[in-house]
């Protein structure tokens, strides 16, 4: 391998990484991996374990689809049903970017 190649591979390599970090915390997605997707499941489907123990809708369900961002902000916040109050454990920044991510799976 020339210096040349060697330079760019590492170059790319750096680039994907640095990539990955910023995407992760931009997103609402590291938020719901760590503190949503227990119960809501990967693709929010409710799947999990937990989810299905705790009879947790589907994002597809139709009563889940109509409620507006606004509605699903407010029940993270104070909780709804059996779901704890985040509003002590998440800054509104990261309930707002949590809702988005799995607001995503009601499509
Ligand atoms: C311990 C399990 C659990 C965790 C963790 C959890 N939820 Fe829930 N969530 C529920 C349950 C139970 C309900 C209400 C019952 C239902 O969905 O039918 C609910 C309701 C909701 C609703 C209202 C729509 C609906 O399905 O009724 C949204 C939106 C929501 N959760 C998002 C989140 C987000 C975002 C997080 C992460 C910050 C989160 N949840 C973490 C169990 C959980």
């Amino acid at each position: 391998m020339s210096n040349l190649t060697r330079n760019s591979v590492a170059a790319i390599v750096v680039m994907v990484l640095a990539g990955t970090v910023s995407f992760a915390q931009s997103s609402g997605e590291a938020t719901y991996k760590a503190k949503c997707q227990m119960c809501h499941g990967e693709k929010g489907l409710a799947d999990s374990g937990a989810g299905k123990a705790m009879k947790v809708k589907p994002a597809t369900d139709p009563d889940v689809k109509k409620m507006s961002e606004a509605q699903m902000i407010d029940a993270v916040r104070n909780g709804s049903g059996k779901m704890q109050a985040y509003k002590d454990k998440l800054s509104d920044e990261q309930i707002k970017d949590a809702v988005g991510y799995f607001r995503t799976f009601t499509k």
